[in-house]
């Protein structure tokens, strides 16, 4: 795809379609009122008459308008202009895009005077491209080139930069389990840091042996594939700040291991990755941004899987700072998989950290498939994290981490066990574990089981890895770098 800047005016320009907007309390934008003028008032009176949609990602397409140089023109509604909603530049962007990418198209031009036209270019990246990576016949088909009239070249620049990323976790979610697994996870790692200037570090299995990463390993130990760490590090901000660290659950694939998921339970399960590819997407974007920041991030690969040599009910971990877990049930894999990485960020030095993890259906339970839950052991740094995430529309919502949820997870013969007792807060009594492993360090973690994998299609994204999380997280790093400067 390629993305550029025009100045050519709505009407002129020479493409397959051309998309302009329609406020529904307010006169039409600029572009929309000049195509308006020399189409002799269609589009006004059209609005008029309620034949095209002024709410927010309402899509109307014209065909054929005189005076205007391409075949299709759509209108998409922005909604009320008074009260402008966060990710309104986003949504609307990639609802045209996913609208018009129904069909193949060369070259589409938006003309859309809002602001923050980067969303945009983002949204509209990510809006025409489908999860569509086996199909003979697409459901989308990704526009050749993709022109922006009114957008400054740092806009497109960055709004490219995000999307590209936003795909790529897309992208590495969608993949099967087959193709995306501990060893071939980590080979994307390094392709993308060669490709986007951040520097990689694998950690194989007699590594992480090494690092006493008994949890990790004990996960991964069911699996033909072996389990892999993986560090990326862009420290380009002041050397004396310690580094951000944003860590990610990378199962691979989460059968449930000796404690099975149910069949249909299971068949999403390529996407218990998710938190690792929002981790590699950011990482992606920051790199590509340049931002003056330390950056490192950490991702904890494995395949959960069943063996005669799968970890057991009853074992007894050692986690890499020494703490020992009883496993009580095999699916709570993915706190096991974090304690040990948790770890090796608060070794690496890093003064804060984001983790992002599919981790429980009772965050589901709790929030819903659109909102993430946010738990932490500093507020100031979750509001940061809440503030970055409502201000990009990636809904999150805190739950409490009071002291007596802790108890739930007091084991009789370690020092912890890897459940709480019975399902009661499912996706706290998960936190808790996973701040046993934080020592002191800021901490927020970001339970993404619900958004990161759509049943459903938006608007604006089509089903399958949504890549949640870049955005907020490329969002936080750079409002970081300008509280730096
Ligand atoms: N990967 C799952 C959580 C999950 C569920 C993510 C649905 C996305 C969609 C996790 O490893 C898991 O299995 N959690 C268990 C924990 C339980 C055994 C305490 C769960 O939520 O049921
Ligand atoms: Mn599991
Ligand atoms: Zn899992």
């Amino acid at each position: 795809m390629q993305i550029q800047t025009t100045t050519a005016s709505p009407q002129e320009f020479d493409g397959d379609a051309v998309v302009i907007g329609a406020w529904s309390d307010a006169l039409l934008p600029e572009s929309t009122a000049s195509i308006d003028r020399v189409c002799g008032g269609v589009i006004s009176r059209m609005i008029e008459l309620k034949e095209i949609g002024t709410e927010r990602c309402d899509v109307t397409s014209l065909l054929g308008l005189a005076g205007v140089s391409v075949p299709l023109v759509l209108v998409v509604g922005l909604g009320s202009r008074e009260d402008q909603k966060p990710g309104l530049a986003k949504q609307v962007a990639g609802t045209a895009a996913k609208f018009l990418g129904k069909q193949a198209r060369q070259s589409v031009g938006f003309f859309l005077e809002l602001e923050s036209l980067d969303q945009a270019v983002a949204g509209a990246m990510v809006g025409c491209v489908g999860q569509d990576l086996f199909r003979a016949e697409p459901n989308l088909f990704a526009f050749e080139s993709i022109i922006w009239g009114g957008a400054t070249q740092d806009e497109v620049d960055s709004g490219t930069a995000l999307g590209e990323s936003i795909n790529t976790a897309r992208r590495l979610i969608n993949l099967p389990a087959s193709d995306i697994y501990p060893e071939s996870f980590a080979a994307e790692c390094v392709r993308l840091g060669q490709a986007c200037g951040f520097d990689v570090e694998v950690w194989d299995e007699v590594r992480l042996a090494e690092e006493n990463c008994g949890a990790h390993l004990a996960v991964g130990q069911g699996s033909a594939k072996p389990p892999r760490t993986v560090i990326m590090r862009h420290l380009k901000g002041d050397p004396d700040r310690p580094p951000l660290g944003l860590v990610g659950k990378g199962v691979t694939f989460d059968s449930g291991g000796l404690s099975l998921k149910p069949s249909a339970s299971m068949l999403d399960m390529k996407c218990d990755m998710s938190g690792a590819a929002a981790v590699v997407g950011a990482m992606m974007a920051i790199s590509r941004l340049n931002l003056p920041v330390n950056v490192i991030g950490f991702v904890g690969l494995a395949e959960n899987m069943v063996s005669g040599d799968s970890y057991k009910l009853g074992d007894v971990l050692t986690a890499r700072n020494g703490k020992t877990i009883e496993v009580h049930n095999t699916d709570a894999e993915g706190r096991l998989v974090l304690a040990d990485t948790l770890d090796v960020a608060v070794s690496n030095g890093v003064g804060q950290i984001v983790d992002l993890a599919t981790l429980t259906g009772a965050c589901m339970i709790a929030l819903g498939q659109d909102v993430a839950g946010l738990m932490t052991n500093d507020q100031n740094l979750c509001d940061q994290v809440s503030t970055a995430a409502m201000s990009v529309a990636e809904p999150a919502w805190q739950l409490p981490m009071f002291a007596e949820y802790g108890e739930h997870i007091k084991s009789d013969v370690a020092d912890i066990k890897n459940v709480g007792d019975g399902r009661w807060a499912g996706a706290i009594t998960a936190a808790k574990l996973l701040e046993e492993f934080v020592a002191d360090t800021p901490w927020v973690h970001i339970d993404i089981a619900g958004p990161s994998f759509l049943a459903k299609p938006k608007a604006w994204i089509d089903a399958g890895g949504s890549g949640c999380f870049v955005h907020t997280l490329v969002e936080l790093a750079s409002c970081q770098s300008s509280s730096e400067a």
